[in-house]
């Protein structure tokens, strides 16, 4: 752990262990630059506490790059509740409500909300010890609302590589039918898409592919599936040395954080001619909406425009990149860097 803090460029971390569930929290606190650091908790189990830090400190600078992506007047942090074992229903809202004191401690320096193993019902319980929440007043479910901006990165995409939006017959592959996933999958197939889904339950996806009238496709072969756009939805570092070679589709646009597995794998998509929508930007759908509905009070019409406005983003940073033969993860993050260097609008 003493490596993982000296190499970050972050403030801060709070680390708490809960003896009672014997699990490590981590709240990192990456840059307050353009203000309070907001960002969803993860919760999940992991091998190592450290995997759980890694994680939080890599979640945590992708939430910096996110606010500054959209300009909006937060900082970067992310909270990880690392489990040693999956814990049964009291159990886990015992820790929730633990956590929402330490939140709560925090008297607004970290504010939070849904992410990964957090849903919804489960922002609520930590929401009993904190007023630092999002998604319980206004918002609700950030996840369609994540769903509706990487739609349009889709969109961004499509029109980068093919001089349309129009999905209409291109094929997408959604890794991951979850908060995010499933209401993508309808935007998608309303946009009369053809639909190819994967998800580590098989069950889950086999029934929801059903419904939709999309194929279902194996975890396994994930990887190798052809396809023309490639949606990952689920865990992060799914773009790596060992997936990026395997690769059928042209272009990636999707809702998972940390996509690439190192800054590396920017290089080794672009050298393969794929076009890659920077995960910070494609997926800001929900923290714009739970914080320009919750926080910045904004209407659910202007969230909904500030939302589609991914696609006019994506536009300048595909054209960038295009321009300067980069990968768009390269323009995306001097976008991000501007305005951080700059500071609060
Ligand atoms: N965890 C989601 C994200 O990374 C949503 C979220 C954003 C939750 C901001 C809380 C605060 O965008």
């Amino acid at each position: 752990m003493e490596e993982l803090l000296r190499g970050w460029d972050g403030e801060h971390v709070v680390v708490r262990y809960d003896r009672e569930a014997d699990a490590w929290i981590f709240i990192a606190i990456h840059s307050t630059r353009l203000g309070n650091a907001s960002g969803g908790t993860r919760m999940k189990v992991y091998d190592e506490p450290q995997d759980g830090l890694r994680d939080a400190l890599r979640l945590a600078e992708g939430m910096t790059y996110k606010w500054a992506g959209v300009d909006f007047p937060m900082g970067g942090g992310k909270g990880v509740i690392a489990l040693s074992r999956p814990l049964g229903t009291p159990e886990r809202d015992g820790l929730l409500e633990r956590y929402g004191e330490l939140v709560e401690s925090l008297a607004g320096g970290f504010s939070t909300g849904a992410d990964l193993g957090v849903g919804p019902d489960l922002v609520q319980v930590i929401g009993r010890e904190t007023t630092h929440v999002f998604g319980t007043r206004i918002a609700g479910d950030p996840g369609p609302w994540t769903a509706l901006g990487v739609f349009t990165a889709i969109e961004a995409v499509a029109q980068e590589l093919f001089g349309s939006s129009d999905l209409s017959g291109r094929t997408v592959l959604v890794q991951g039918v979850g908060d995010v996933g499933i209401p993508l999958a309808k935007r998608l197939w309303d946009a009369g898409a053809q639909l190819k889904l994967a998800d580590i339950n098989a069950k889950h996806v086999a029934g929801i592919a059903e419904e939709l009238g999309a194929e279902a496709v194996d975890v396994e072969a994930l990887y190798d599936e052809p396809c023309d756009i490639f949606a990952p939805c689920a865990v992060g570092a799914v773009l790596n040395a060992q997936t990026i070679p395997r690769l059928c589709c042209k272009g990636i646009a999707g809702a998972a954080n940390n996509q690439l597995e190192g800054p590396e794998d920017a290089g080794r998509l672009h050298e393969r001619g794929v076009l890659y929508g920077p995960d910070f930007i494609c997926n800001s759908g929900g923290a714009i909406a739970l914080l320009g509905l919750e926080a910045l009070s904004m209407t659910e019409d202007y969230v909904a425009a500030k939302i589609l406005s991914i696609r006019d983003t994506l536009k300048v940073i595909f054209r960038e990149a295009r321009e300067n033969n980069e990968s768009p993860l390269h323009a995306a993050e001097r976008l991000a860097r501007r305005v951080l260097e700059r500071g609060p609008a």
